[in-house]
């Protein structure tokens, strides 16, 4: 069975399409078989892709509302062979009022994931929001990883999504679900991105991923163009940085 990991934080701007994308061509390149799934309804995923996501014959919204649609319907390819996506775009802000009266309006995409077969690692792209859509992806993934950009407010939505897995966890039985990473993002060496990084190793200890991600121009530019940064600048540091973190993410 896939590993299924969601990538999270309430606070916008984290670096949480970053690392999907990124750490999923990786791992694709490492031999593994990966699937994105992209649950923001701002459709990042396929756009950092070059994907035109109001074209795209089915978004997640389809499957998700749809209890018919299977999900590997809404699969599509990539310039990676061994890598996956399955896009979102703005009709997803209108799921909720789409299922609201659903008994398994929580469930929805756990149904639909349990489905897919195929894969060694799925990994989920959230919204920077908390509601039904988060509570969809803490409910079908068993890992959550939480990168958080240097500042204080970061620091908050991290704060944040903590006390929401305990909910789940609580609400719903969902003893599986754990923190497997925080990633701090987004670094520059200035004396408040030191302070968030001590209180993040002292509060996260080993959970803390080894791999600070920097600021580098070319992780930005390369979304720009509609690649990974190991297609866009191989030779980067930052695509070291996030060749080291997908390292760290395979090796859980
Ligand atoms: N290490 C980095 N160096 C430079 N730019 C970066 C880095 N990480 C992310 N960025 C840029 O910062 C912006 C925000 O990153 P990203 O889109 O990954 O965040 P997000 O958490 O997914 O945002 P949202 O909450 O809006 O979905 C993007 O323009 C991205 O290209
Ligand atoms: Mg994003």
């Amino acid at each position: 069975m896939a590993r299924r990991i969601a990538f999270i934080n309430e606070k916008g701007g984290t670096g949480k399409t970053t690392l999907v994308l990124n750490i999923g061509d990786y791992i694709a390149r490492q031999g593994q078989k990966v699937l994105l799934v992209d649950m923001d309804p701002q459709g990042h995923i396929g756009k950092s892709l070059g994907v035109d996501v109001q074209c795209a014959r089915y978004s997640i919204f389809d499957v998700l509302i749809e209890k018919t649609l299977p999900l590997k319907d809404a699969i599509l390819p990539t310039c990676n062979g061994n890598l996956k996506i399955v896009v979102s775009n703005k009709l997803l802000t209108d799921l909720t009022i789409n299922i609201a009266k659903d008994a398994d309006r929580h469930i929805k995409l756990k149904e639909k994931l349990d489905e897919v077969e195929g894969f060694d690692f799925i990994l989920i792209d959230s919204p920077p929001s908390l509601g039904l859509l988060t509570v969809n992806i803490l409910l079908a993934a068993e890992e959550i990883i939480i990168p958080v950009s240097m500042t204080y407010l970061a620091l908050d939505g991290c704060a944040e999504i903590i006390s929401s897995i305990n909910l789940v966890r609580k609400n719903f039985g969902h003893e599986g679900i754990h923190i497997s990473k925080v990633i701090p993002t987004l670094y520059r060496d200035t004396p408040l991105a030191n302070a968030v990084l001590n209180r993040l190793m002292a509060h996260f200890g080993e959970k803390l991923s080894k791999t600070v991600l920097r600021f580098d121009d070319k992780i930005d530019q390369s979304q720009s163009f509609g690649k990974t940064v190991f297609e866009f600048a191989p030779n980067s540091e930052g695509a070291e940085l996030l060749a080291n973190l997908g390292k760290e993410v395979m090796n859980l």
